[in-house]
């Protein structure tokens, strides 16, 4: 049983403990909070003893075996290394870093101590995208378009005037981190790393972008992404190739896909949607834990690696810079 401490007590450390407690692999013992009174809260929730803290030094001394990090995005790479350092296994939501090069110094981190890191980018982890992908291995791919859109809770408030942390500067917010990741994923998850990408954002006044469109540009063919925070897409997700389309019902948690021949009947592809977002990723964690598979683990590594080079290349080319970026025409970072 891994010993689970959290950072971040929104609604998604909650329905991430939810889906960690249904494996019976993990169990919560630790919650850290800015303030005391957030933290009982939280823990309230649930039956077991969880210890409360208001450092992080302290939530690290614990004797927590895994962090679970759900902080807003800025916070993630600090939170993460400090883990690591002390030697705790790290789940990161998404997106784990706001550049590539922290996500090497992550990785690098994590194999110096020992111990594993993984980014919470949970459509990645499901097992839709390995029947995906076989049913592929035969085709030429010649394109795909991946839409992923939902309107914010949070939009309200930046209506208001107000700047939600999902739509700030200084906390990396924005469609194409928040939403726009996954579609990402999806594509280098089916075809591997781009070869280039590009994004057209849709800036609000402080150039962070509510909506946007953009491609990732392989070798011979294209994969067009929707991603947006102010709107509501039910567009499926198709993918293009010689032999016909084949139609997704989502770029995430996936339950139908179905092919269309250029000739022929439609044949769906035997598709079983978890019963939780969140409970393929989860379980895949522990059990890499358990039993490591140092190939797989290194798939894994390589694949973030190559989400945040894409995602930090979509925004320089949007001229989306974070309150964090050095200056506007920097790439080292
Ligand atoms: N995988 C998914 O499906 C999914 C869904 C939603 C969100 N996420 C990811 O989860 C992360 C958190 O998202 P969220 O919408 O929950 O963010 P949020 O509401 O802005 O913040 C999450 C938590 O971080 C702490 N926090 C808030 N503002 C802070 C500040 N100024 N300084 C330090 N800590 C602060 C708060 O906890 P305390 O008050 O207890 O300190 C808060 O509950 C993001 O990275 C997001 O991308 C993932």
């Amino acid at each position: 049983m891994l010993k689970l401490g959290i950072i971040g007590t929104g609604a998604i450390a909650h329905h991430f403990v939810a889906a960690a407690h249904a494996t019976k692999k993990y169990q919560l013992t630790a919650v850290y909070s800015r303030t005391m009174e957030t933290a009982k809260s939280f823990a309230q929730d649930y039956e077991s003893e969880v210890n409360l803290y208001i450092t992080i030094e302290e939530l690290l001394a614990s004797t927590i075996d895994i962090l679970y990090i759900a902080s807003p995005n800025s916070l993630h790479y600090e939170q993460a290394k400090s883990a690591l350092k002390a030697r705790k296994h790290v789940i990161v939501e998404k997106p784990a870093v706001t550049r590539p090069n922290e996500w090497t110094d992550l990785v690098e981190t994590a194999k110096e101590k020992k111990v594993f890191i993984f980014e919470a980018a949970r459509n990645y982890h499901e097992n839709a995208f390995t029947v995906i992908a076989d049913f592929l291995a035969d085709k030429d791919v010649w394109g795909a378009h991946f839409s992923y859109m939902k309107y914010s809770s949070k939009m309200p408030d930046l209506l208001a005037g107000k700047t939600p942390n999902v739509f700030s500067s200084r906390f990396a917010g924005g469609a194409l981190m928040d939403l726009g990741i996954y579609p990402v994923y999806a594509s280098i998850r089916l075809f591997g790393s781009p070869v280039d990408a590009h994004y057209l954002a849709h800036h609000l006044p402080n150039r962070i972008d509510v909506n946007g469109s953009g491609q990732l540009i392989y070798k011979d063919f294209q994969v067009t992404i929707q991603t947006g925070k102010n709107s509501h897409s039910s567009l499926p997700a198709e993918i293009y190739t010689n032999q016909g389309t084949l139609v997704l019902d989502s770029i995430e948690h996936i339950s139908s896909a179905i092919f269309y021949p250029l000739q022929g009947e439609p044949q769906p592809l035997a598709i079983s949607k978890a019963a939780h977002t969140m409970l393929e990723e989860v379980v895949q964690f522990a059990n890499m834990i358990a039993q490591p598979q140092p190939d797989l683990y290194e798939s894994w590594l390589l694949a973030a690696q190559a989400v945040h080079t894409t995602l930090y290349r979509m925004r320089q080319t949007a001229h989306i810079h974070f309150e964090g970026d050095l200056n506007e025409d920097d790439t080292s970072r």
